[in-house]
């Protein structure tokens, strides 16, 4: 006889075949049952905080060409920009300032020396300048700016970034293989991952969710892959479509799955947090590019990081990674405004003027 949602939930362990059942929960009961468990793991390994990561995103120059990404260096539609070193130190005192006591740095992706120089020499200047009563050791700092040497990423650990979050997309090599070029490896995406837990660093990874072709199992898969890493940290949302990449080619069917694809996203942060337990989840803005109140949502299924707009207006327009990105024309005060009320509607407390580190990693060292 098949397991109910109840008993799988109820198991100490979880095996592939008990994830692909709860990632494709349908109907308010079943979903309902797999929202409340994910929300009681949460409260007891994380508690109710949910913790900042001011997001700047301080370049779109970009070396790779994802199929699925709008800033890839082929769509020569995109007007390219490199913030000011002032503008992005700026954007980070601000953050402070509002009591996000963790920035995410973000760029397309370079490993030209200018790049790593001036990424490093960021860092150190924020590292410096955000030193407080309630931040002694500065702000956090987590990086987001993809495949690096060894030495680079050392480089930056040296000067003060201690979390970096790098995207696996996708675990299974047939779907990689499928939304990059050739030239992209996952096995090198991989030694990436290793390297950077190697040095120290706090790790996230995380993929794309209702990606064309993508099954259940490949997404169970990926759960697996996250554990077998050990990673600290979890960003992952549903695939949007953006119209100058290969992938617009499946665009109406990506259209005609909205509400699951909407569904799938949340069901698979529960299950994420069912599995991993103490891990920090991102609930990530491509989910509340697919509805209103996405990021809540994401929250109550067992996120509990978010990651306020904090990017200067002027250039947000030019960081579409997908279409309906939302946010685009608020000022970053409006969108801290807009958080802190959607984070107590739901009943859970802002944490601010905290680095609000991974407690996986704090209880592994
Ligand atoms: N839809 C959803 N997420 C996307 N990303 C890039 N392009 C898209 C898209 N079209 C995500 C990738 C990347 C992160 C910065 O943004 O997962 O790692």
């Amino acid at each position: 006889m098949k397991k109910s949602i109840y008993d799988i939930i109820a198991q100490e362990e979880y095996f592939k075949a008990d994830m692909i059942r709860l990632l494709g929960v349908h109907g308010s009961h079943d979903i309902e049952t797999l929202r409340c468990a994910a929300e009681k793991t949460l409260f007891d390994n994380c508690g109710k905080r949910v913790f900042f990561r001011g997001l700047i995103e301080f370049s779109n120059h970009c070396i790779c060409d994802c199929n699925y990404c709008g800033i890839r260096k082929s769509n020569a539609a995109v007007r390219r920009y490199v913030l000011k070193k002032k503008e992005v130190v700026d954007s980070a005192l601000f953050c402070a300032k509002q009591g996000y006591g963790s920035i995410v740095l973000q760029s397309g992706e370079r490993e030209d020396d200018a790049f790593v120089t001036y990424v490093e020499d960021v860092v150190k200047t924020i590292k410096r300048e955000t030193v407080s009563s309630v931040l002694p050791d500065g702000i956090g700092i987590t990086l987001c700016v993809g495949e690096q040497t060894r030495e680079t990423y050392e480089r930056f650990f040296a000067a003060g970034a201690h979390r970096y979050l790098l995207r696996i997309e996708s675990s299974t090599p047939r779907l990689f293989e499928f939304i990059h070029p050739k030239t992209q490896k996952l096995q090198s995406r991989i030694e990436c991952l290793r390297t950077l837990k190697n040095i120290g660093f706090q790790v996230g990874t995380g993929v794309m969710i209702g990606l064309p072709t993508q099954t259940l199992e490949e997404l169970a898969e990926d759960v697996l892959f996250f554990k077998d890493m050990d990673v600290d940290m979890i960003g992952m949302g549903p695939y949007i479509v953006h119209t100058e990449t290969p992938m617009a080619l499946h665009k109406d069917e990506t259209a005609a799955r909205h509400d699951e694809i909407l569904q799938l996203s949340l069901n698979m942060i529960a299950v994420t947090r069912l599995v991993l337990k103490n891990v920090n989840i991102a609930s990530t803005t491509a989910l509340q590019a697919m509805d209103a109140t996405g990021r809540e949502k994401g929250l109550l299924f067992g996120a509990n990081v978010i990651m306020p707009q904090s990017t200067p207006t002027d250039v947000r327009n030019d960081y579409l990674l997908y279409e309906g990105k939302p946010c685009l024309d608020e000022n970053a005060l409006q969108c801290k405004n807009c958080i802190e009320r959607r984070i107590t509607s739901i009943g859970r407390e802002p944490g601010y003027n905290s680095w609000g580190d991974s407690l996986h990693f704090s209880n592994c060292i």
